[in-house]
C-alpha cells in the first residue's frame, strides 16, 4: 500500500483497504512504542501544526508522534500567525510547503483545509474542521477493533448533534468499514441528507446500515458502542447553549441508555467531555441551568464501560500512522 504524498482531509477520500492499512500500521506502531522500539523513519523532516481552534489531544498527538518519527514540529496558534488576517491560505500554503514536509490544519470550514492542500505541495492532514475530524476516526476505529476484535457488524450509536464534524465523520467511517451507524437525535440534528445518501452507497459496499432516529430506546437497543460529543462545538456562538441543553438533554448518555444497549456496550467520546462541574463552562452552565453534567453523566464516564482514555491514547498511534504513511522518502 503506497500512500506517500497523499493528503488526509476526510475519510471519504480513502478506500476501506487504505483505512484498514492505516489501522494496522497504527497497531504496529503502538506495539513498537510499548516495546521501546524506535520508529524514527522520518528523521530530519519537519512538520507545521496550524491550530485556529484550541486543542489538547490533537496537538499533543501530532507533536509526540512527530518526535517519535524523528521530526521537528512548529506549532502555530490562533493568535501567533498571519494566516487569514494578513496572508491568504494559498500564500501561507506555498510558504509552509517550502519549509516543511507536511502540514496539519485545525480550523473552520473544510474548504480552508482543501485550499491549503491544493497549494502546499506537501501532504496536508485535517486536525478537525467544522465538517470532519478524520484523525479522530482512526483512533475510534482502532479502539473498537481492540475491544471487540472486529469492526464489521458492530453497531455504533451517535447521540447528540449529528450534523457536525463528529456525526458526519462517524457516519463516513462506519459505512466505509462495515459498522452499522445510528444517529440518535432530534430530526433537526440529523446529518446532511446528501452526505447520508453518499454514506448509504458506502454502506451498500461494506454491507452495513445507516439509521436516523429520534427514538432513544429503539435507537440504542443492542448497541455495541454508544458515542457522544459536546453539544456546542468550538466556534459556535454562546447563544446556542440554552437551546442545545433543552433539545439534547433527552439524548444524554445515562446508565439507563447503557443498560438499554446491553452488557456488551462500551462508551466512547472524542473528548473533552462535560460530565461534572470541574470545568469553567460546566460550572457556568450549572449556574445558568442548574445542571450537573451535559452529554454524559459522570457515572457512565467513570464506569468500566467507558473506554475514552484508551481512545485518547490511540489518537497518538493513529496520527503517527497517518504521518508515517503519507510523508515522502
Ligand atoms: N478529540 C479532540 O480532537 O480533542 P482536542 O480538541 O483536545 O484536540
Ligand atoms: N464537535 C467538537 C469536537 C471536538 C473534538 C468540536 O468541534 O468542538
Amino acid at each position: 500500500m503506497d500512500l506517500k504524498g497523499r493528503n488526509f482531509l476526510t475519510l471519504k477520500d480513502y478506500s476501506p483497504a487504505e483505512i484498514q492499512y492505516l489501522l494496522d500500521l497504527a497497531a504496529d506502531l503502538k506495539e513498537k512504542k510499548k516495546k521501546g522500539i524506535p520508529v524514527d523513519i522520518h528523521r530530519g523532516k519537519n512538520v507545521a501544526l496550524i491550530f485556529e481552534k484550541t486543542s489538547t489531544r490533537t496537538r499533543c498527538a501530532f507533536e509526540t508522534a512527530a518526535h517519535d518519527l524523528g521530526m521537528g514540529t512548529t506549532y502555530l496558534e490562533p493568535a501567533s500567525s498571519q494566516i487569514g488576517k494578513k496572508e491568504s491560505i494559498a500564500d501561507t500554503a506555498r510558504v509552509l510547503g517550502r519549509m516543511y514536509e507536511g502540514i496539519e490544519y485545525r480550523g473552520f470550514g473544510q474548504e480552508i483545509v482543501e485550499e491549503l492542500a491544493k497549494y502546499a505541495g506537501v501532504p496536508v492532514w485535517n486536525g478537525l474542521t467544522n465538517e470532519y475530524h478524520p484523525t479522530q476516526m482512526l483512533a475510534d476505529l482502532l479502539t473498537i477493533k481492540e475491544h471487540f476484535g472486529k469492526l464489521g457488524g458492530i453497531r455504533l450509536v451517535y447521540m447528540g448533534d449529528a450534523r457536525y464534524n463528529m456525526g458526519n465523520s462517524l457516519m463516513v467511517a462506519c459505512s466505509k468499514m462495515g459498522l452499522d451507524f445510528v444517529a440518535c437525535a432530534p430530526q433537526k440534528y440529523f446529518p446532511d441528507q446528501k452526505l447520508v445518501e453518499q454514506c448509504r452507497e458506502y454502506a451498500k459496499e461494506s454491507g452495513s446500515a445507516i439509521t436516523l432516529t429520534e427514538d432513544v430506546k429503539a435507537g440504542t437497543k443492542g448497541a455495541d458502542v454508544i458515542y457522544t460529543d459536546v453539544w456546542v462545538s468550538m466556534g459556535e456562538p454562546d447563544q446556542v447553549w440554552e437551546e442545545r441543553i433543552r433539545e439534547l438533554t433527552p439524548y444524554k448518555v445515562t446508565k439507563a441508555v447503557m443498560d438499554n444497549a446491553g452488557p456488551q456496550a462500551i462508551f466512547l467520546h472524542c473528548l473533552p467531555a462535560f460530565h461534572d462541574l470541574k470545568t469553567t463552562i460546566g460550572k457556568e452552565m450549572n449556574g445558568r441551568f442548574g445542571i450537573e453534567d451535559m452529554e454524559v453523566t459522570d457515572e457512565v464516564f467513570e464506569s468500566a464501560r467507558s473506554k475514552v482514555f484508551d481512545e485518547a491514547e490511540n489518537r497518538m498511534h493513529t496520527i503517527k500512522a497517518v504521518m508515517a504513511a503519507t510523508l515522502g522518502e
